[in-house]
Protein backbone atom coordinates (compact mmCIF):
# COMPACT_ATOMS: atom_id res chain seq x y z
CA UNK A 1 0.00 0.00 0.00
CA UNK A 2 1.29 3.34 -0.58
CA UNK A 3 0.22 6.36 1.58
CA UNK A 4 0.07 10.40 1.10
CA UNK A 5 -1.19 13.14 2.76
CA UNK A 6 -2.98 15.85 1.53
CA UNK A 7 -1.84 18.87 4.02
CA UNK A 8 -4.61 21.65 4.49
CA UNK A 9 -4.54 23.76 7.62
CA UNK A 10 -7.21 21.91 9.99
CA UNK A 11 -8.36 19.37 6.92
CA UNK A 12 -5.29 17.65 6.65
CA UNK A 13 -6.40 14.00 5.31
CA UNK A 14 -5.01 10.85 4.29
CA UNK A 15 -5.17 9.06 0.83
CA UNK A 16 -4.24 4.67 0.74
CA UNK A 17 -3.75 3.66 -2.77
CA UNK A 18 -3.38 -0.25 -3.09
CA UNK A 19 -4.92 -3.79 -3.93
CA UNK A 20 -7.39 -5.26 -1.62
CA UNK A 21 -6.54 -2.66 1.32
CA UNK A 22 -10.56 -1.68 1.77
CA UNK A 23 -11.20 -4.48 4.17
CA UNK A 24 -9.04 -3.14 6.51
CA UNK A 25 -8.25 0.38 5.75
CA UNK A 26 -12.18 1.62 5.50
CA UNK A 27 -13.24 0.43 8.74
CA UNK A 28 -10.49 1.86 10.74
CA UNK A 29 -11.14 5.70 8.76
CA UNK A 30 -14.81 5.07 10.33
CA UNK A 31 -13.86 4.32 13.39
CA UNK A 32 -11.70 7.38 13.29
CA UNK A 33 -14.55 9.38 12.91
CA UNK A 34 -16.59 8.41 15.08
CA UNK A 35 -19.92 8.81 13.29
CA UNK A 36 -23.23 7.62 14.28
CA UNK A 37 -24.28 6.34 11.18
CA UNK A 38 -22.86 5.97 7.28
CA UNK A 39 -24.66 6.42 4.51
CA UNK A 40 -23.43 5.05 1.18
CA UNK A 41 -23.93 7.24 -1.78
CA UNK A 42 -23.62 4.92 -5.26
CA UNK A 43 -25.41 4.35 -8.57
CA UNK A 44 -26.96 1.11 -9.84
CA UNK A 45 -24.15 0.19 -12.05
CA UNK A 46 -21.75 -0.06 -8.76
CA UNK A 47 -24.29 -1.69 -6.51
CA UNK A 48 -24.96 -4.28 -9.09
CA UNK A 49 -21.42 -4.80 -9.38
CA UNK A 50 -20.69 -4.83 -5.53
CA UNK A 51 -23.69 -5.18 -4.31
CA UNK A 52 -23.47 -4.00 -0.38
CA UNK A 53 -19.87 -4.13 -0.53
CA UNK A 54 -19.30 -1.11 1.45
CA UNK A 55 -22.02 -2.18 4.18
CA UNK A 56 -20.41 -5.69 4.45
CA UNK A 57 -16.72 -3.93 4.66
CA UNK A 58 -18.21 -2.41 7.87
CA UNK A 59 -20.04 -5.11 9.26
CA UNK A 60 -18.61 -4.79 12.08
CA UNK A 61 -17.99 -1.26 12.78
CA UNK A 62 -20.54 -1.13 15.00
CA UNK A 63 -21.99 1.98 12.93
CA UNK A 64 -25.09 1.30 10.97
CA UNK A 65 -24.94 1.80 7.39
CA UNK A 66 -27.61 2.88 4.88
CA UNK A 67 -27.08 2.95 0.92
CA UNK A 68 -28.69 5.43 -1.58
CA UNK A 69 -28.32 4.34 -4.66
CA UNK A 70 -28.37 6.89 -7.59
CA UNK A 71 -29.11 6.56 -11.44
CA UNK A 72 -25.70 6.34 -13.15
CA UNK A 73 -24.50 8.55 -15.92
CA UNK A 74 -22.90 12.29 -16.27
CA UNK A 75 -26.46 13.13 -17.35
CA UNK A 76 -28.10 13.14 -13.88
CA UNK A 77 -25.09 14.68 -12.18
CA UNK A 78 -28.03 17.24 -11.64
CA UNK A 79 -29.66 19.32 -8.90
CA UNK A 80 -32.48 16.97 -9.17
CA UNK A 81 -30.77 13.77 -8.84
CA UNK A 82 -28.91 15.84 -5.68
CA UNK A 83 -31.91 16.39 -4.34
CA UNK A 84 -32.58 12.53 -4.09
CA UNK A 85 -29.57 12.59 -2.25
CA UNK A 86 -31.03 15.05 0.50
CA UNK A 87 -34.36 12.97 0.68
CA UNK A 88 -32.45 10.19 1.75
CA UNK A 89 -30.67 11.87 4.38
CA UNK A 90 -34.18 13.55 5.62
CA UNK A 91 -35.82 10.29 5.58
CA UNK A 92 -33.03 8.44 8.10
CA UNK A 93 -32.79 11.26 10.03
CA UNK A 94 -29.34 12.33 9.12
CA UNK A 95 -27.59 14.81 11.20
CA UNK A 96 -24.15 16.34 11.99
CA UNK A 97 -22.96 12.74 13.45
CA UNK A 98 -23.89 10.92 9.95
CA UNK A 99 -20.73 10.17 7.73
CA UNK A 100 -21.18 10.22 3.42
CA UNK A 101 -19.21 7.60 1.82
CA UNK A 102 -18.78 8.53 -2.06
CA UNK A 103 -19.02 4.93 -3.30
CA UNK A 104 -18.41 5.31 -7.30
CA UNK A 105 -16.96 7.30 -10.16
CA UNK A 106 -16.27 10.74 -10.47
CA UNK A 107 -20.15 11.72 -10.57
CA UNK A 108 -20.82 10.23 -7.41
CA UNK A 109 -17.73 11.78 -5.62
CA UNK A 110 -18.52 15.21 -7.04
CA UNK A 111 -22.41 14.71 -5.63
CA UNK A 112 -21.62 13.10 -2.56
CA UNK A 113 -19.49 15.80 -2.12
CA UNK A 114 -21.35 18.79 -3.05
CA UNK A 115 -24.29 16.94 -1.12
CA UNK A 116 -21.86 16.71 1.97
CA UNK A 117 -20.75 20.20 1.99
CA UNK A 118 -24.53 21.36 2.49
CA UNK A 119 -26.40 19.18 4.27
CA UNK A 120 -27.01 20.64 7.71
CA UNK A 121 -24.26 23.25 6.62
CA UNK A 122 -21.77 20.31 5.93
CA UNK A 123 -21.27 16.79 7.21
CA UNK A 124 -17.80 14.79 6.80
CA UNK A 125 -17.42 12.35 3.50
CA UNK A 126 -15.00 9.92 2.65
CA UNK A 127 -14.19 9.25 -0.90
CA UNK A 128 -14.09 5.42 -2.23
CA UNK A 129 -13.41 5.83 -6.23
CA UNK A 130 -13.95 2.88 -8.20
CA UNK A 131 -13.11 4.34 -11.79
CA UNK A 132 -9.45 5.09 -12.93
CA UNK A 133 -10.50 9.00 -13.36
CA UNK A 134 -11.85 9.23 -10.05
CA UNK A 135 -8.49 7.34 -8.63
CA UNK A 136 -6.19 10.01 -10.39
CA UNK A 137 -8.26 12.31 -10.07
CA UNK A 138 -11.54 13.75 -8.79
CA UNK A 139 -11.55 11.79 -5.25
CA UNK A 140 -8.48 14.30 -4.56
CA UNK A 141 -8.81 18.29 -3.97
CA UNK A 142 -12.33 18.44 -2.78
CA UNK A 143 -13.77 20.38 -5.62
CA UNK A 144 -17.58 19.42 -5.71
CA UNK A 145 -19.85 19.95 -8.55
CA UNK A 146 -23.59 19.11 -10.24
CA UNK A 147 -23.73 20.28 -14.19
CA UNK A 148 -25.98 23.11 -15.31
CA UNK A 149 -27.81 22.69 -18.33
CA UNK A 150 -25.69 25.39 -19.90
CA UNK A 151 -22.84 24.79 -18.10
CA UNK A 152 -20.34 21.86 -17.03
CA UNK A 153 -19.97 21.89 -12.90
CA UNK A 154 -20.97 25.53 -12.61
CA UNK A 155 -23.00 24.76 -9.79
CA UNK A 156 -20.38 23.42 -6.97
CA UNK A 157 -18.59 24.22 -3.88
CA UNK A 158 -15.12 23.38 -1.97
CA UNK A 159 -15.34 20.54 0.19
CA UNK A 160 -12.24 18.29 1.16
CA UNK A 161 -12.92 14.87 2.14
CA UNK A 162 -11.69 13.05 5.87
CA UNK A 163 -10.51 10.12 3.86
CA UNK A 164 -9.90 8.36 0.42
CA UNK A 165 -9.14 4.55 -0.03
CA UNK A 166 -8.50 4.07 -3.34
CA UNK A 167 -8.66 0.15 -3.94
CA UNK A 168 -7.26 -0.96 -7.56
CA UNK A 169 -8.80 -4.32 -6.97
CA UNK A 170 -12.41 -1.95 -8.90
CA UNK A 171 -10.48 -1.36 -11.53
CA UNK A 172 -10.79 -5.08 -12.98
CA UNK A 173 -14.41 -4.54 -13.82
CA UNK A 174 -14.06 -1.25 -15.25
CA UNK A 175 -14.79 -0.89 -19.13
CA UNK A 176 -11.56 -0.32 -21.22
CA UNK A 177 -13.10 2.86 -22.82
CA UNK A 178 -13.45 4.51 -19.19
CA UNK A 179 -9.73 3.28 -18.21
CA UNK A 180 -8.67 5.28 -21.09
CA UNK A 181 -11.08 8.13 -19.94
CA UNK A 182 -9.48 8.15 -16.51
CA UNK A 183 -5.82 7.72 -18.16
CA UNK A 184 -6.29 11.32 -19.81
CA UNK A 185 -6.53 12.48 -16.42
CA UNK A 186 -2.90 10.94 -15.18
CA UNK A 187 -1.24 12.02 -18.36
CA UNK A 188 -2.51 15.45 -18.05
CA UNK A 189 -0.58 15.74 -14.37
CA UNK A 190 2.51 14.58 -16.02
CA UNK A 191 2.28 17.34 -19.00
CA UNK A 192 1.55 20.18 -16.68
CA UNK A 193 3.94 19.44 -14.06
CA UNK A 194 6.40 16.85 -14.44
CA UNK A 195 7.86 15.65 -17.50
CA UNK A 196 9.37 12.49 -15.80
CA UNK A 197 6.56 11.31 -14.26
CA UNK A 198 4.69 11.79 -18.38
CA UNK A 199 7.68 9.67 -19.75
CA UNK A 200 7.40 7.07 -16.89
CA UNK A 201 3.58 6.40 -18.03
CA UNK A 202 5.05 6.52 -21.41
CA UNK A 203 6.90 3.39 -20.82
CA UNK A 204 3.64 1.23 -19.67
CA UNK A 205 0.63 0.09 -21.39
CA UNK A 206 -2.50 0.71 -19.70
CA UNK A 207 -3.95 -2.71 -20.49
CA UNK A 208 -3.52 -5.42 -19.12
CA UNK A 209 -4.22 -4.41 -15.92
CA UNK A 210 -0.77 -4.06 -14.17
CA UNK A 211 -1.30 -3.08 -10.80
CA UNK A 212 2.33 -2.08 -9.14
CA UNK A 213 2.38 -0.06 -12.38
CA UNK A 214 -1.33 1.63 -11.64
CA UNK A 215 -0.39 1.74 -7.89
CA UNK A 216 2.66 3.92 -8.77
CA UNK A 217 0.95 5.80 -11.43
CA UNK A 218 -2.06 6.56 -9.23
CA UNK A 219 0.05 7.64 -6.50
CA UNK A 220 2.14 10.48 -8.36
CA UNK A 221 -0.78 11.41 -9.75
CA UNK A 222 -2.60 12.28 -6.66
CA UNK A 223 0.60 13.66 -5.38
CA UNK A 224 1.15 16.25 -8.01
CA UNK A 225 -2.96 17.21 -7.42
CA UNK A 226 -2.37 17.38 -3.90
CA UNK A 227 0.66 19.33 -4.13
CA UNK A 228 -1.11 21.78 -6.30
CA UNK A 229 -4.24 21.69 -3.79
CA UNK A 230 -2.21 22.72 -0.96
CA UNK A 231 -1.01 26.08 -2.34
CA UNK A 232 -4.48 27.02 -3.69
CA UNK A 233 -7.15 25.34 -2.88
CA UNK A 234 -10.01 27.45 -3.78
CA UNK A 235 -8.31 28.20 -7.54
CA UNK A 236 -7.11 32.13 -6.99
CA UNK A 237 -4.45 31.21 -9.20
CA UNK A 238 -2.29 27.93 -9.38
CA UNK A 239 -4.69 25.29 -9.29
CA UNK A 240 -6.33 26.58 -12.66
CA UNK A 241 -3.49 24.82 -14.10
CA UNK A 242 -5.37 21.62 -13.40
CA UNK A 243 -7.79 22.75 -15.77
CA UNK A 244 -5.83 22.25 -18.75
CA UNK A 245 -7.84 20.81 -21.09
CA UNK A 246 -10.65 21.51 -19.82
CA UNK A 247 -12.10 24.80 -21.90
CA UNK A 248 -12.60 22.76 -24.82
CA UNK A 249 -13.18 19.65 -22.77
CA UNK A 250 -16.05 20.71 -20.97
CA UNK A 251 -17.25 22.60 -24.06
CA UNK A 252 -17.34 19.47 -25.90
CA UNK A 253 -19.32 17.44 -22.96
CA UNK A 254 -22.11 20.11 -23.14
CA UNK A 255 -22.82 20.84 -26.66
CA UNK A 256 -22.72 16.52 -27.46
CA UNK A 257 -24.88 16.69 -24.65
CA UNK A 258 -23.69 15.16 -21.02
CA UNK A 259 -22.68 11.61 -21.28
CA UNK A 260 -22.00 11.26 -25.19
CA UNK A 261 -18.47 11.47 -24.45
CA UNK A 262 -16.86 10.49 -21.38
CA UNK A 263 -15.30 13.47 -19.65
CA UNK A 264 -11.94 12.03 -19.82
CA UNK A 265 -12.23 11.68 -23.61
CA UNK A 266 -13.04 15.27 -23.68
CA UNK A 267 -10.63 16.45 -21.96
CA UNK A 268 -8.06 14.38 -24.14
CA UNK A 269 -9.43 16.19 -26.81
CA UNK A 270 -8.88 19.25 -24.89
CA UNK A 271 -5.21 18.59 -23.96
CA UNK A 272 -4.31 17.85 -27.84
CA UNK A 273 -6.25 21.38 -28.85
CA UNK A 274 -4.20 22.96 -25.64
CA UNK A 275 -0.63 21.44 -27.07
CA UNK A 276 -2.05 22.36 -30.34
CA UNK A 277 -1.99 25.96 -29.38
CA UNK A 278 0.76 25.89 -27.55
CA UNK A 279 2.78 24.73 -29.90
CA UNK A 280 1.63 27.24 -32.73
CA UNK A 281 1.77 30.00 -30.51
CA UNK A 282 5.69 29.63 -30.40
CA UNK A 283 5.58 28.04 -26.58
CA UNK A 284 6.00 24.63 -27.16
CA UNK A 285 9.12 23.12 -29.46
CA UNK A 286 8.01 21.07 -32.58
CA UNK A 287 9.33 17.85 -30.90
CA UNK A 288 7.67 18.16 -27.70
CA UNK A 289 4.33 18.59 -29.49
CA UNK A 290 5.21 15.84 -31.76
CA UNK A 291 5.77 13.70 -28.47
CA UNK A 292 2.52 14.59 -27.15
CA UNK A 293 0.04 14.40 -29.81
CA UNK A 294 1.43 10.83 -30.76
CA UNK A 295 1.04 9.59 -27.53
CA UNK A 296 -2.59 11.23 -27.27
CA UNK A 297 -3.76 10.21 -30.21
CA UNK A 298 -3.17 6.38 -29.62
CA UNK A 299 -5.52 6.83 -27.05
CA UNK A 300 -8.46 8.76 -28.38
CA UNK A 301 -11.72 7.97 -29.64
CA UNK A 302 -13.16 10.62 -32.07
CA UNK A 303 -15.26 13.31 -31.47
CA UNK A 304 -18.03 14.31 -33.78
CA UNK A 305 -19.77 17.69 -33.01
CA UNK A 306 -22.61 19.00 -34.30
CA UNK A 307 -23.22 22.61 -35.66
CA UNK A 308 -20.75 24.52 -34.07
CA UNK A 309 -20.63 28.29 -35.37
CA UNK A 310 -18.45 30.83 -33.15
CA UNK A 311 -21.14 31.83 -31.51
CA UNK A 312 -21.71 28.74 -29.52
CA UNK A 313 -18.19 28.10 -29.49
CA UNK A 314 -18.00 31.51 -27.46
CA UNK A 315 -21.51 31.08 -25.41
CA UNK A 316 -19.98 27.50 -24.48
CA UNK A 317 -16.49 28.94 -23.32
CA UNK A 318 -18.16 31.94 -21.90
CA UNK A 319 -20.82 30.52 -20.15
CA UNK A 320 -22.42 33.69 -21.06
CA UNK A 321 -25.07 34.08 -24.14
CA UNK A 322 -24.57 38.47 -23.65
CA UNK A 323 -21.74 38.65 -25.65
CA UNK A 324 -20.37 41.32 -23.13
CA UNK A 325 -16.69 38.41 -22.24
CA UNK A 326 -14.65 37.99 -25.20
CA UNK A 327 -11.50 36.46 -23.66
CA UNK A 328 -11.14 33.80 -21.22
CA UNK A 329 -8.05 32.25 -19.11
CA UNK A 330 -6.35 29.63 -21.21
CA UNK A 331 -3.83 27.03 -20.38
CA UNK A 332 -1.19 26.54 -22.46
CA UNK A 333 2.34 24.29 -22.55
CA UNK A 334 5.32 26.07 -22.11
CA UNK A 335 7.24 22.57 -21.87
CA UNK A 336 6.42 19.21 -21.65
CA UNK A 337 5.90 19.10 -17.78
CA UNK A 338 5.24 22.79 -17.20
CA UNK A 339 2.04 24.44 -18.07
CA UNK A 340 0.77 28.52 -17.31
CA UNK A 341 -2.47 30.43 -17.47
CA UNK A 342 -2.52 32.60 -20.64
CA UNK A 343 -4.56 35.40 -18.52
CA UNK A 344 -7.21 36.92 -21.05
CA UNK A 345 -6.87 34.56 -24.24
CA UNK A 346 -9.01 35.80 -27.32
CA UNK A 347 -11.95 33.23 -27.78
CA UNK A 348 -12.05 34.57 -31.41
CA UNK A 349 -8.61 33.43 -31.98
CA UNK A 350 -8.88 30.03 -29.71
CA UNK A 351 -11.91 29.31 -32.75
CA UNK A 352 -9.58 30.18 -34.98
CA UNK A 353 -7.09 27.69 -34.44
CA UNK A 354 -10.11 25.38 -33.48
CA UNK A 355 -10.71 25.43 -36.89
CA UNK A 356 -7.28 24.39 -37.59
CA UNK A 357 -6.91 21.72 -35.23
CA UNK A 358 -10.10 20.22 -37.17
CA UNK A 359 -8.68 20.44 -40.27
CA UNK A 360 -5.52 18.56 -39.36
CA UNK A 361 -7.34 15.89 -36.68
CA UNK A 362 -10.45 14.90 -38.81
CA UNK A 363 -9.72 11.56 -37.21
CA UNK A 364 -9.55 13.07 -33.71
CA UNK A 365 -12.44 15.68 -34.16
CA UNK A 366 -15.04 16.55 -36.93
CA UNK A 367 -17.37 19.45 -37.30
CA UNK A 368 -20.36 19.69 -39.84
N1 LIG B 1 -13.99 17.02 -8.54
C1 LIG B 1 -12.99 17.01 -9.36
O1 LIG B 1 -11.92 17.52 -9.06
C2 LIG B 1 -13.13 16.32 -10.68
C3 LIG B 1 -11.99 16.05 -11.44
C4 LIG B 1 -12.14 15.35 -12.63
C5 LIG B 1 -13.39 14.95 -13.04
N2 LIG B 1 -14.48 15.25 -12.28
C6 LIG B 1 -15.82 14.79 -12.70
O2 LIG B 1 -15.83 13.36 -12.67
C7 LIG B 1 -16.82 12.91 -13.59
C8 LIG B 1 -16.26 11.77 -14.40
O3 LIG B 1 -15.92 10.71 -13.55
P1 LIG B 1 -15.83 9.21 -14.10
O4 LIG B 1 -15.03 9.21 -15.32
O5 LIG B 1 -15.40 8.39 -12.96
O6 LIG B 1 -17.32 8.91 -14.56
P2 LIG B 1 -18.54 8.15 -13.84
O7 LIG B 1 -18.60 8.46 -12.42
O8 LIG B 1 -19.72 8.42 -14.69
O9 LIG B 1 -18.13 6.61 -14.01
C9 LIG B 1 -17.98 6.06 -15.28
C10 LIG B 1 -18.85 4.81 -15.47
O10 LIG B 1 -18.23 3.70 -14.86
C11 LIG B 1 -19.16 3.05 -13.99
N3 LIG B 1 -18.35 2.44 -12.94
C12 LIG B 1 -17.85 3.03 -11.84
N4 LIG B 1 -17.03 2.19 -11.20
C13 LIG B 1 -17.00 1.05 -11.91
C14 LIG B 1 -16.32 -0.19 -11.76
N5 LIG B 1 -15.44 -0.39 -10.78
N6 LIG B 1 -16.53 -1.16 -12.67
C15 LIG B 1 -17.39 -0.95 -13.71
N7 LIG B 1 -18.04 0.21 -13.92
C16 LIG B 1 -17.85 1.20 -13.02
C17 LIG B 1 -20.08 4.14 -13.57
O11 LIG B 1 -21.29 3.62 -13.08
C18 LIG B 1 -20.23 4.91 -14.87
O12 LIG B 1 -21.14 4.28 -15.70
C19 LIG B 1 -17.22 14.09 -14.42
O13 LIG B 1 -18.50 14.52 -14.03
C20 LIG B 1 -16.17 15.14 -14.08
O14 LIG B 1 -16.69 16.45 -14.20
C21 LIG B 1 -14.37 15.90 -11.12
ZN1 LIG C 1 -11.32 16.79 -15.38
Amino acid sequence: MKTLKVNLPGREYQIDIGLNILDKQLPEAVKLNTAEQVVVVTNTTVHELYPDFISNVLANSGVKVSTCILPDGEKYKNLETLSLIFDFLMNISANRQTLLIAFGGGVIGDMAGFAASTFVRGIPFIQVPTTLLADVDSSVGGKTAVNHPAGKNTIGSFKQPEYVCIELAFLKTLPSRELKAGYMELLKHGLIQDAEFFNFTQQNTLEPLNFDYLKEAIFRSCEIKGRVVEQDETEKGLRANLNFGHTLGHLIETHAGYGKYLHGEAVGTGMLFAAFVSWRWNELEQNEWELISNSLTQIMLPVKLLKLDYETFRNLILHDKKAQKQAVNFILLKNLGESFILKETSVEKLWDEFKLFAQKFPEIISLE
